[in-house]
């Protein structure tokens, strides 16, 4: 059998990893300034991650959600507390694809409306209502469009409004900093009257924080930058570092009905392991604050160099933009200079999501080869 070969490779084989370094099969080190996706917090191969693993794993690594499960409620407990969540209750998944769905299912649910608000660039995952929200028709089946989707551009709070107005719509769902789109992200106060609209027409604000949260933006979650609550929160990526799992939040004003949501795998003994480690390391190693120093420095080293435009994001979730396409710079920074980095649907933009655990010397290790590349 061969691979359902979906995804164009770049001619890499990592074969281990550690921190921010990757090395492939030919011992080759390269630099991992990308995370596979945003999904490596802490590090690869943390001590302490690996350790926690493995310990888990010689206990028990899976029962089904039809038992206690101890390892679920230290999780929310530590998420709760650490993220300023307390007042929301957890649901787990295994994805961000399935953290959105499940997020969507359930504004369905509780409002008993069906048409949501999304916003153009957004990038919500694959999966049925998910990828219906996301705005890229090429990645949508003819079954994914019968779905109620309204696409409005970012920063327009009257169409948010006229659109609520309708008195159909179950949800706006909105992206903390939107990540594949390429790190544009809404205003304090766009972000802010969106949440009084909905609150005031009974629609659920959804923040998507897959790639946002966690730290990454240099607050636990990225919408925290603009003083908002909303109804109900999403999480993947980095919140295992790599094992999958996804997580909604639930503000406690919603209660919860048996069997409206549900999952084989969700929240099984080794997802949780490794979402704690991630936390327990997040905050003994002060994770966020490296994120905020780091990104200064990266911010003051990057602006030096005349063929960038512009930065985009905030935190390591960081957006570096010139007046041209990056694809052939990131081939030679990978093959040249082994830096791995990301690219966008903004064809101009490099994308940077690093470890959180990144050092200033590391970056110092980009900007000299970033400057050699764009010299050749
Ligand atoms: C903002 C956002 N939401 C959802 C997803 C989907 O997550 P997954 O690929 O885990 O299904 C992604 C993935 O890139 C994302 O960036």
């Amino acid at each position: 059998m061969k691979l359902f070969d979906v995804y164009p490779l770049y001619n890499v084989t990592p074969v281990k990893a550690e921190g921010c370094y990757v090395w492939d099969e030919n011992n080759i080190k390269y630099l991992d300034l990308y995370g596979g996706h945003g999904v490596i917090s802490v590090g690869h191969t943390h001590p302490k991650y690996v350790a926690d693993l493995t310990n888990q794993l010689q206990k028990i690594g899976f029962y089904s959600n039809s038992v206690q499960m101890p390892l679920q409620v230290e999780l929310a407990e530590k998420l709760g507390k650490l993220s300023g969540s307390e007042n929301y209750n957890l649901f787990l998944c295994n994805s961000g694809a399935e953290a959105n769905e499940n997020a969507l299912k359930l504004a369905s649910f509780i409002t008993g409306k069906s048409r949501v608000l999304a916003f153009t660039n957004s990038f919500h995952g694959r999966t049925s209502a998910a990828v219906a929200v996301t705005d890229n028709k090429s990645i949508n089946a003819p079954i994914n469009l019968q779905q109620k989707v309204t696409f409005l551009p970012l920063n327009d709070i009257e169409l948010v409004i006229h659109e609520i107005g309708k008195g159909d719509v179950a949800a706006v769902i909105i992206e903390g900093i939107q990540g594949v789109g390429g790190l544009d992200e809404g205003t304090t106060e766009f972000f802010q009257e969106v949440q009084k609209v909905c609150n005031k027409n009974c629609v659920l604000l959804i923040l998507d924080e897959i790639q946002s949260g966690y730290g990454r933006s240099g607050k636990f979650f990225a919408f925290q930058y603009h003083h908002i609550q909303p109804d109900i929160i999403t999480t993947a990526k980095g919140m295992a570092n790599g094992f999958p799992i996804g997580g909604v939040l639930i503000s406690d004003v919603f209660k919860a009905k048996y069997g409206s949501l549900g999952t084989t795998f969700g929240g099984n003994h080794l997802a949780c392991t490794a979402a704690i480690s991630v936390l327990d390391i997040i905050e003994e190693e002060k994770l966020i604050a490296n994120v905020n120093e780091v990104s200064n420095y990266f911010m003051e080293e990057i602006k030096q160099i005349p063929e960038v435009k512009k930065v985009k994001g905030r935190g390591l979730m960081l957006g570096v933009e010139f007046d041209f396409e990056v694809g052939e710079l990131r081939k030679k920074l990978i093959f040249d200079k082994h830096i791995f980095t990301g690219g966008s649907n903004n064809k101009n933009l490099l994308r940077i999501l690093p470890p959180l655990t990144i050092t200033k010397a590391q970056i110092d290790e980009f900007i000299k080869a970033l400057k050699e590349v764009l010299s050749q």
